[in-house]
């Protein structure tokens, strides 16, 4: 078996997984949603001091089957820095008392594992990820040959919806906020510019779109029925951004297996349109399961699995944590 450990930004998760079956033996999350909503956005300190809270906590309830565990998996890199550092301390400290190896997982391959959880694997893939921290798409042979294509050049699809659902007050994060706000306003009733539509370049790009929002919000001033309709233009346009470059991207390379991954994959309009996108190319979607759609520590295990068949394992002095990713 395989624990497995993530405290990249605000959930504290950790899963037992069973190597020979990919079984997912035991899986707990808790999620600093509540603590951080007062702040519209996650505090890298507070939450540093919640992971240190809860993943002994979680940890405790692992007991019955430390005597099995064949390694520790982590989540290394990408992610806040003093929250990574929580994990990878816990993950060293597990490895030097069972004296079993440690793997350093990368969070966006945790992401994509997410599509395996207690299943075989399938490549290739053409992956879209969406989550707080990214927006790029991915072309997935492997666990080892994955070459990102398209990536934001400033913020993510995910973080855009947190940032407009705080203009509007309605607390973090914002994602599920805004979708549910958006389900009874007029998608056309802002005329918001997609970013990068007159641009040859197949890239993302969300502070323009960040910015029309926060105009729209001004210009309704003490007006909150005017809410639902720039939250639905909004998802519009930062929906549309996506498929016309997909779109455009599909003109050299056509998918043939497509899958959405990350927090904001769980976005049903997202699902929806690009549903509509793939149909004339008769390609199969696949989607994790809405659970494993946000950080969960079940993804860090799956990967972990593949990580230590492959021996892919990280000395006590060599693994260190990364803000960034090198995908
Ligand atoms: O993957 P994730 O849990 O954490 C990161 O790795 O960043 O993604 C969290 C992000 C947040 O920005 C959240 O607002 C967004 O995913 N999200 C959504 C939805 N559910 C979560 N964005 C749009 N629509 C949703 N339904
Ligand atoms: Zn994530």
């Amino acid at each position: 078996m395989i624990l497995s450990i993530e405290s990249s930004c605000d959930d504290s998760a950790i899963a037992i997984t069973e190597i020979a079956t990919n079984k997912l033996l035991f899986h707990k999350k808790i999620s600093q949603e509540l603590e951080h909503s007062v702040y519209g956005g996650v505090v890298p300190e507070l939450a540093a001091r919640l992971h240190a809270e809860a993943l002994p906590k979680i940890l405790q309830e692992c007991e019955p089957y430390f005597k099995d565990l064949k390694a520790v998996a982590v989540t290394s890199t990408p992610g806040l820095a003093v929250t990574l550092v929580e994990g990878v301390t816990m993950a060293k400290a597990i490895a030097v008392a069972l004296n079993i190896p440690l793997i350093g997982v990368n969070h966006l391959v945790g992401h994509i594992y997410s599509l395996f959880i207690e299943k075989e694997t399938v490549f290739p893939l053409t992956v879209l990820l969406v989550s707080g921290g990214h927006t790029q798409v991915m072309e997935v042979k492997s666990l080892t040959d994955i070459k990102t294509v398209a990536k934001s050049m400033d913020d993510s699809f995910g973080e855009s919806f947190d940032k407009s659902a705080k203009m509007m007050g309605l607390g973090y994060p914002g994602g599920p906020l805004i979708q549910e706000l958006a389900k009874d306003g007029d998608r056309l009733s802002h005329n918001f510019t997609v970013p990068l539509h007159q641009s040859p370049l197949i890239a993302f790009s969300y502070s323009g779109l960040k910015n029309a929002v926060r105009l729209a919000v001004e210009d309704a001033g003490e007006d909150k029925s005017q809410y639902k309709d720039i939250a639905a233009s909004f998802e519009h346009i930062a929906t549309k951004h996506i498929t016309m470059k997909l779109k455009k991207y599909f003109k050299t390379v056509r998918p043939k297996t497509f899958a959405i991954v990350g927090g904001a994959s769980a976005n049903l309009y997202l699902r929806s349109q690009i549903e509509e996108l793939l149909k004339p190319h008769n390609a199969t979607l696949l989607l994790s399961e809405l659970k494993y759609c946000s950080d969960n520590a079940a993804m860090i295990g799956r990967v972990g699995v593949e990580m230590y068949k492959q021996k892919m394992f990280s000395a006590l002095d060599s693994l260190d944590i990364s803000p960034k990713s090198n995908i």
